[in-house]
């Protein structure tokens, strides 16, 4: 009998820790703030490469965000460590990597804007 309720206790403990343990990925919610800042951040640190629907220096970024809809959280990954995607047709991304924080702002922000095309913070 007590060894049985030991057992379960420590299968609950351990049920319970598991939960927690699962990191759950979340974006941050698209304020005028947050639309504000990932704006400025845009111009200054994408801007250069990146032209909204045409190529560049860089493919157009509606098509680079687009890839992402469906797996955000790759696109935070790419922004922390650009990895070679498309050797054939562009040089890999030079960028000072953006920290956790910041590439969760700025996918939070382009995706909004890649669902939201005629909002006026919309890069050209
Ligand atoms: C120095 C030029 C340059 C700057 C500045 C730059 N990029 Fe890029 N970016 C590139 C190039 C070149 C590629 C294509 C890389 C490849 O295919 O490997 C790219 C590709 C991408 C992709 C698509 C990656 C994929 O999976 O195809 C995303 C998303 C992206 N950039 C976002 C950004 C954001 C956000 C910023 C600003 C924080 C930024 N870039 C700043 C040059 C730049």
């Amino acid at each position: 009998m007590e060894r049985s309720f030991k057992f379960f206790l420590a299968l609950f403990v351990l049920l319970v820790g598991s939960l927690f343990a699962v990191e759950v990925f979340s974006l941050p919610k698209v304020t005028p703030e947050l639309k504000t800042e990932a704006q400025e951040y845009y111009n200054n640190e994408c801007k250069a490469c990146h032209r909204w629907a045409r190529k560049f220096a860089a493919p157009p970024m509606k098509e680079n965000v687009a890839q992402y809809t469906e797996k955000p959280e790759e696109m935070v990954r790419y922004l922390m460590h650009p990895t070679p995607k498309h050797p054939e047709t562009w040089p890999s991304m030079e960028i000072t990597p953006l920290t956790e924080d910041q590439a969760k702002m700025m996918t939070a922000w382009l995706l909004y804007i890649l669902a939201n095309p005629e909002d006026p913070g919309r890069p050209k």
